[in-house]
């Protein structure tokens, strides 16, 4: 413990073992960390798989050290069955940290319940408080509760999101979205990182009040980090009362959503809008403020389309390639106007048996796979009140 206490790296790591596994002696050397009077500003890094968490860690791990200030890691993977130091030799080389006992990076992996693992975290923290580092990064892979609950040991959380991850922002777990203090959108020099941006800015736009800023970054040059960093300390400063205030924030907004939402209730994912020409109809919705967040051709539909984000939903509005479309003949045959209402579902190949089971006429023969690999299918107006409504499922994510 004396060793800990001055900081010696050798001894913080033998410490976290103890701790970690429950060693003799463990309880003893936990609660001499806890009584050591020393914190760290905590800041929690969580997001989906694939946004370039670790890689942004690194960046700000740099933008610290170049304060002076040490730093610790705890790199939390639920799915990795490696703990302890062995795989973290080559990042700690490629991050370009050897040498510098400033930097202490430290892997766990799962055991046990998803509690268990928060619990453990928690620990090591302590202990890398004990040893005087100033600051303590916990990074979680994944985007489950596991990371969730992790996140909350955390003075300020980090969402990180990049674009490419998935469909869209929309269907990331709403209790993600709750806890996130400050977004970072990495990989901005990619496409499509506005379109994230933009949803992002949707979503929370939902409520009155605080919102979290969010930040532009490209971990792999560095570029935004400093100002992710320093809004990380604007919010740090405002203390444990920011924070809750922070949390119940989090909760009305997101919370709320994820009990009309929740992951089986169906929710409305958009409206299509049948068009003469999206270049046309675009403008009187950007001048109530919405933006364009994707165009794109779906060749097979002959169909052009253009979402714009509004709230918890998006228009789609939808402009033919070819007469004789579907669109092409809709408009032809109504003019412009409302096409269909698009309808969220947890599981769309469970819908699509249950409706075509008790009679609904469907206007689709199959469940079909559309733009961005999301997978969807029709019902036909006359089984749902005069209005043609897509039934889409949960986008595959990856
Ligand atoms: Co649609």
């Amino acid at each position: 413990m004396e060793r800990v206490r001055r900081g010696d790296v050798r001894a913080l790591a033998r410490a976290i073992s103890v701790v970690e596994d429950g060693a003799e002696g463990a309880a003893e050397l936990l609660a001499a960390c806890r009584a050591s009077g020393r914190s760290a500003l905590r800041i929690g890094v969580t997001g989906p798989p694939g946004a370039g968490k670790s890689t942004l860690v690194d960046q700000m791990v740099r933008q610290f050290r170049a304060q002076g200030k040490t730093v610790g890691v705890v790199a939390v993977d639920p799915s990795s069955p490696y703990s302890g130091g062995a795989l973290l030799g080559d990042r700690i080389r490629m991050a370009g940290f050897a040498g510098d006992e400033g930097v202490y990076i430290r892997s766990m992996a799962t055991r046990g319940a998803s509690g268990g693992l928060a619990a453990a975290a928690a620990d090591v923290c302590a202990v890398m408080e004990a040893a005087g580092r100033e600051v303590v990064i916990v990074e979680t892979a994944g985007a489950g509760q596991a990371e969730v609950e992790i996140a909350r040991l955390a003075d300020v959380t980090v969402v990180v999101l990049a674009p490419g991850m998935g469909d869209e922002v929309q269907s990331l777990k709403a209790g993600m979205m709750e806890i996130a203090d400050v977004f970072a959108v990495n990989k901005a020099d990619c496409e499509g990182a506005e379109r994230v941006e933009v949803e992002v800015r949707a979503m929370q736009g939902l409520g009155e009040g605080w919102v979290a800023p969010v930040v532009r970054t490209v971990a792999t040059t560095g570029e935004g980090v400093a100002e992710l960093v320093r809004a990380v300390e604007r919010l740090a400063a405002q203390g444990a009362e920011g924070r809750r205030a922070r949390e119940v924030r989090g909760a009305l907004r997101f919370g709320s959503l994820q009990q009309r939402f929740g992951e089986e209730g169906a929710r409305l994912d958009h409206i299509g809008i049948g068009v003469r020409s999206i270049a046309a109809a675009r403008g009187f919705y950007e001048a109530l403020g919405l933006r364009v967040s994707a165009e794109e051709t779906v060749e097979h539909e002959q169909v052009r389309t253009a979402m714009l984000p509004l709230g918890e939903t998006r228009l789609e509005l939808l402009e033919a390639t070819a007469e004789d479309s579907a669109i092409g003949r809709f408009v032809t045959k109504h003019g412009e106007g409302l096409h269909h209402i698009a309808i969220r579902v947890s599981d769309v190949d469970k819908a699509f048996a249950r409706l075509r089971g008790d009679g609904t006429r469907l206007a689709s023969d199959c469940v079909r796979t559309g733009a961005g690999g999301h997978r969807y299918f029709f019902v036909h107006p006359e089984s749902a009140g005069g209005v043609l409504v897509e039934i889409v499922g949960e986008a595959a994510r990856g």
